[in-house]
């Protein structure tokens, strides 16, 4: 058996190379991997500003879709032939790729392994930073930046599912429609008349309980602003600018809460309690075809640059993915 998967030869240079997959340990599986998601943080390691932690393949690719094939000890919770998603320790771009037995996900009868394939970062991001960080709950108000993202279009979804009343934000007319067709109680456009005054004319203003941003910079005095008192807002990204200038006292007004989380930062524990979680009050939905993931586009693993181009470029709604069936 061989694996193929790609290297990062430099910045502007993929790979495709071979090797011998690597075996399941204690606790895993190895997956033959049908898709995987691509994600920002794939586009910042190919060009070498996020590092690789130790323990991880140096591989691209934190989410896949397939069928297992083999197991370590411990791992018969899913024998092989069955269909599943899981979050990887890098390694998501090849044929074949390890991952933890409670990483994983038993993919739906209703869900094509190309749907599957775009779940695991988005259910774990949203479930992590918007019910643990952002607390949540039913008949609250959320405001997810990035409706049109693979994560903000999932967490679009799921927020509706938890109760809440979900506001979003797009660029431009055509995304804010196809965005509003996810169950969005209101879109508004940031590329439109300021954000601030969009949504204070909506009602909104100082109402806001719980807001995921992927944005940063000027946002974040937005997001203050924006809040609700005992608001919680969930950095996740930096689309915008690393840095902010805020004004401290809306925090002390308001009682905020301003905190952020990465995916690969997360505890091991956080990790296993969040697929526990998700299993419990996600897959239903995902099986009831009440969450259905959004797929802008394929493209094969020989072309993951390509990929890479597209999420740079910035015209997709939902997930880009990779097919991996070489
Ligand atoms: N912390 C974590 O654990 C974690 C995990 C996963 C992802 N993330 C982050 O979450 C973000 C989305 O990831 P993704 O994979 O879903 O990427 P993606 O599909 O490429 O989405 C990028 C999003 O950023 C928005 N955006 C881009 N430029 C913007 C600007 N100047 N102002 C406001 N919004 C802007 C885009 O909105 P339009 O398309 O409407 O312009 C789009 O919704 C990324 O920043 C990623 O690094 C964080």
């Amino acid at each position: 058996m061989q694996r193929t998967y790609i290297d990062i030869e430099s910045p502007e240079s993929l790979r495709v190379r071979t090797d011998t997959p690597p075996q399941p340990g204690p606790g895993e599986v190895l997956i033959d991997v049908h898709y995987a998601g691509v994600n920002r943080a794939d586009l910042l390691q190919r060009v070498g500003l996020y590092p690789v932690p130790a323990d991880a393949s140096p591989i691209m690719g934190l989410e896949v879709a397939g069928t297992v094939i083999a197991n370590g000890t411990g791992s018969e919770g899913l024998l092989p032939g069955r269909r599943v998603c899981a979050l990887v320790a890098g390694g998501g771009y090849a044929t074949h790729a390890i991952a933890r037995v409670d990483h994983c996900l038993a993919v739906p009868d209703n869900i094509s392994l190309v749907e599957a394939a775009a779940l695991p970062e988005a259910l774990l991001t949203v479930w992590h930073n918007v019910v643990v960080l952002g607390q949540l709950r039913a008949d609250q108000t959320a405001l997810i930046h990035g409706g049109s993202s693979g994560i903000g279009s999932l967490g679009i979804q799921m927020a509706k599912l938890l109760g809440a009343k979900v506001l979003t934000t797009a660029g431009g007319p055509d995304k804010c429609a196809k965005v509003a067709a996810l169950g969005a109680d209101a879109v508004f456009d940031y590329r439109a008349d300021p954000l601030l005054a969009q949504i204070e004319a909506a009602g909104y203003a100082g109402a806001i309980d719980v807001i995921l941003d992927m944005a940063g910079g000027d946002f974040t005095q937005l997001n203050l602003d924006l809040a609700a008192p005992d608001g919680r807002i969930v950095c996740i990204g930096m689309m915008r600018g690393l840095k902010a200038e805020i004004n401290l006292f809306t925090i002390l007004q308001k009682r905020l809460h301003l905190t952020g989380s990465t995916l690969r930062g997360m505890g091991l524990d956080e990790k296993v309690a969040a697929f526990v979680a998700i299993r419990q009050h996600m897959l239903g939905y995902i099986a009831g075809g009440r969450i259905k993931p959004v797929i802008h586009a394929q493209f094969p693993l020989e072309d993951a640059m390509a990929a890479h181009h597209a999420m740079q470029a910035g015209a997709h709604v939902g997930k880009l993915v990779l097919n991996c069936q070489v």
